[in-house]
């Protein structure tokens, strides 16, 4: 079946299924609904009730259709990305959010539900979406974001203006100096992948950019041990670090952060798919800390 003018929305649709299917598009039905309805803009259901008449294939659909075959991004092609309650700006030079890391968001928003005016940071800030989803539904919190690529600053400060989030143009390692001690939550999730280990998916591989992938050094380590580093400053003591991480990755930064002997509650959390994909912790009081080291 190929795409041809004039075909109904149902054939087109069909069509772009199974030339999304032969390019390795990984949800290509989905994806030739949604690039549909990025013309259209009915919502899926909507759509989905059109393609039982004879409405015709929105006008460009083909070109649209063969951009995601080439494996561009859904995101970049439809310009934004949905993360927990938000619809972000996206495009090239930010990481797309992911679906895992609404789990990440989440355990700061059940951490600061009872806290009146929680003051958050996240640290690698990308799109924004962990920043803008807390204070979007957190109401009352105080939340900064740092983000070192100027690109992906630029998509977050879009993202991130209408609500309220203060954005910071830095390095993770060194950013806010002046602010040390003074978070109830340091959120982050940095690159992590190891140099060598190279996404296969075309559409991380060639479209996320490198400096959102790769944490640095043979295991991805450096950035993920630098953002532990940066929420032992930021945080008062009490204050709650979590961050996300590859499964594979969960032993060792439990591990990193327990030989610092500056962290308790150390605890390792499922994503909805059951994987140990993030680790949080709490800053322990420097007097107890003390008194553990005189034991
Ligand atoms: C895996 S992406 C996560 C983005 C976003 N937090 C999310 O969850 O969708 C990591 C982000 O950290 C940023 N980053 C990399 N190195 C950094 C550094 N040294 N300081 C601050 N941000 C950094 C990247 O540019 C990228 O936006």
């Amino acid at each position: 079946m190929t795409l041809e003018p004039g075909q109904s929305l149902a054939d087109a649709v069909s069509a772009a299924t199974a030339i999304l299917r032969d390019a390795g598009v990984p949800s290509p039905r989905v994806d030739a609904e949604l690039l549909a309805d990025h013309l259209l803009n009915v919502g899926l259901g909507r759509l989905r009730a059109m393609m039982l008449g004879d409405t015709p294939a929105p006008e460009g659909y083909e070109a649209l259709v063969a951009e995601r075959a080439g494996r561009v991004p859904l995101q970049h092609i439809t310009g934004v990305a949905h993360f927990r309650y938000l619809t972000l700006a996206v495009g090239p030079g930010v990481f797309i959010p992911r679906p895992e890391t609404e789990s990440v968001a989440q355990l700061v928003i059940d951490h600061v539900k009872d806290m009146p005016r929680p003051r958050i940071v996240d640290l690698g800030t990308g799109s924004g979406a962990i920043a803008g989803s807390i204070a979007h539904e957190v109401p009352g919190a105080e939340v900064h974001a740092v983000e070192f690529s100027p690109f992906a600053h630029a998509w977050a400060e879009k993202n991130l203006a209408p609500l309220g989030v203060r954005l910071f143009l830095g390095d993770l390692r060194d950013a806010l100096p002046e602010l040390n001690a003074t978070f109830d939550v340091v959120v982050s999730n940095p690159p992590y992948i190891p140099a060598e280990a190279i996404p296969n998916e075309p559409e991380v591989a060639l479209h996320d950019p490198p400096e959102a992938l790769y944490g640095g050094g043979a295991d991805g380590m450096e950035l993920p041990t630098a953002a532990a580093a940066s929420a032992a400053r930021l945080l008062r003591p009490g204050g709650y670090f979590v961050m996300e991480h590859a499964e594979v990755q969960a032993q060792w930064i439990s591990a990193m952060l327990a030989r610092t002997g500056t962290w308790t509650g150390i605890t390792t959390h499922l994503d909805l798919n059951g994987k140990e994909r993030a680790t949080s912790a709490l800053l322990a009081d420097p007097d107890r800390r003390n008194e553990r080291i005189g034991e």
